[in-house]
């Protein structure tokens, strides 16, 4: 085991580590990551680590250091990675040997600096042979979990300092970099061994004033990613309007004169989504708590979403917003002789759906529209961990050249609470109104102007008489 402190380093003559560069480059961690804005300084910091490490006093005498630089595409390694490396950062006084055409360099004091591409599986598996002291990837959002677990288990060389992978990228949404650097930032869960250091463009002094005004020319989507480092922005994301800083609240207690309702969507085979909705006093919605369950049977998620249902105590009766589709009658059951749907079995269980509508363009822009208005109408309690999770990944599906003119359609992949979003945000929709199987004012509930109705004896009686197979059986 190593010492795992890195010594001051004296070779930097005039110049001058940034902050974000210094952190990263003496973080005593084994895996650490520096994301962030283009042109943050994160190839500099990479090779800068790569000269630190390089020069390290060894902990005996026999070995020497041997470093891994890699980037997907030989082009781009040479063009950028090695050319910061041997042009701006190592001295080239200090280099023994240099050699381009098997690309690698020797310095004086023995470290041995190997520049390699991992693209394709060829490349990948020529990396299994080496014994390294460390690894450093630039752009690393490139690679895949599987190469870097790879890498990791070719860090065994003895007698050096420190034995780490280092990684510099920029943001790609919700990727394994998220996953495995970031979201233990955000769910307060530190993994030991992992650490993340962040930038934006703008931390680089370095950078000239006209390179950041253009930037800011750039679309916000691009922008978020790019400049800012956002992770919640990527291509194609159908909810760039989201914002974890303006739409997500803490969780809290919900005033009872709220109108509160519920927006469900059913899976068999996929999990089961149910989320809690509450309308305050302007009409703004906040999504208060869900309902997230893979597998299962109705009866458990029904009495599963009614527990959650408890105000003070009590089992609170509130409309359920469901997909249409839950209503096709296409089920067989023992008890009674006719065709039976998910929602009628839901019924039987004491939770009566209402039909939303399912038009998924039409959702996803009241959606929008909600978290673009100012201030927003749509707020997110931090208790719905999948809700955010989905919202912040819900992607279009990559548009091909001959789709020219066809519509644009959301990838089928978790999107459970994304469709019970789109069937609470229709409920106040006119259309989905008029497709009700009642008349809320005609029954008496509500003005017909606060939408929805709250929720009354009455109500409850028109809506269980569109279960007729339900009624009557007893529950
Ligand atoms: N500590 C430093 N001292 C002097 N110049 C620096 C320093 N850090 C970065 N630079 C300069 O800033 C510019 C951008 O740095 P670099 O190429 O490392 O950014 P990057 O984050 O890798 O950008 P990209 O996202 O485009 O890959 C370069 O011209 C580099 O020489
Ligand atoms: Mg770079």
């Amino acid at each position: 085991m190593g010492r795992r402190r890195l010594q001051p380093f004296d070779g930097l003559g005039k110049r001058e580590l940034l902050e974000h560069q210094r952190q990263f480059i003496y973080d005593p961690r084994r895996y650490v990551a520096l994301v962030g804005g283009v042109g943050g300084g994160k190839t500099w910091a990479l090779c800068m680590q790569a000269l630190v490490l390089g020069t390290q006093p060894f902990l005996s005498s026999g070995q020497r250091n041997q470093i891994l630089v890699l980037r997907k595409f030989y082009p781009e390694l040479r063009d950028t990675t090695m050319q910061v490396w041997y042009e701006e950062v190592c001295p080239p006084d200090w280099i023994a040997q240099r050699n381009d055409a098997e690309n690698f360099c020797v310095l004086k004091n023995g470290t041995r600096y190997i520049f390699r591409s991992f693209e394709g599986a060829n490349e990948i598996s020529k990396l299994t042979s080496y014994n390294l002291g460390a690894f450093l990837v630039d752009q690393a959002e490139e690679m895949d979990e599987d190469t870097f677990n790879m890498l990791c288990t070719r860090l065994r060389r003895r007698d050096i300092p420190l034995r780490t992978g280092r990684l510099v990228a920029n943001t790609n949404g919700h990727d394994w970099l998220y996953r495995r650097f970031k979201l233990p930032y955000i769910t307060g869960k530190l993994v030991p061994d992992y650490g993340l250091f962040e930038c934006t463009t703008r931390d680089n002094k370095y950078l000239t004033q006209d390179y950041l005004d253009d930037l800011e020319k750039l679309p916000e989507l691009w922008r978020k990613r790019y400049v800012y480092g956002s992770w919640d922005a990527f291509a194609g994301q159908i909810y760039g309007e989201f914002r974890r800083e303006v739409h997500v609240e803490p969780a809290r207690s919900i005033p009872s004169n709220w109108v509160r309702f519920r927006s469900l969507d059913h899976g068999v085979v996929n999990p089961t989504c149910c989320l809690f909705w509450a309308v305050d006093e302007a009409g703004s919605y906040h999504l208060v708590d869900e309902y997230y369950q893979g597998g299962g049977i109705v009866r458990d998620h029904a009495a599963a979403i009614k527990q959650c249902s408890v105000v003070d105590g009590a089992v609170q009766n509130w409309l359920t917003y469901a997909d249409p589709s839950m209503f096709a009658r296409s089920l067989q059951s023992d008890s009674i002789s006719e065709a039976w749907s998910i929602a009628d079995e839901y019924a039987k269980h004491g939770l009566y759906l209402i039909r939303s509508n399912n038009d998924v363009q039409v959702g996803i822009d009241s959606v929008r529209e909600c978290l673009s208005a100012s201030p927003p109408r749509l707020y997110i309690s931090e208790r719905c961990t999948n809700l955010l999770e989905e919202i912040t990944t819900y992607q279009w599906k990559d548009i091909r050249p001959n789709m020219v003119g066809g519509r644009e359609r959301p990838r089928k992949v978790n999107d459970h609470a994304m469709d019970a979003l789109r069937y609470g945000i229709m409920s106040m929709s006119p259309a989905a109104k008029k497709i009700l199987a009642y008349d809320p004012v005609m029954v008496g509930a509500g003005d017909g102007k606060t939408w929805p109705p709250p929720f009354t004896e009455k109500l409850e009686l028109a809506i269980r008489s569109s279960y007729a197979g339900a009624e009557r059986t007893s529950f």
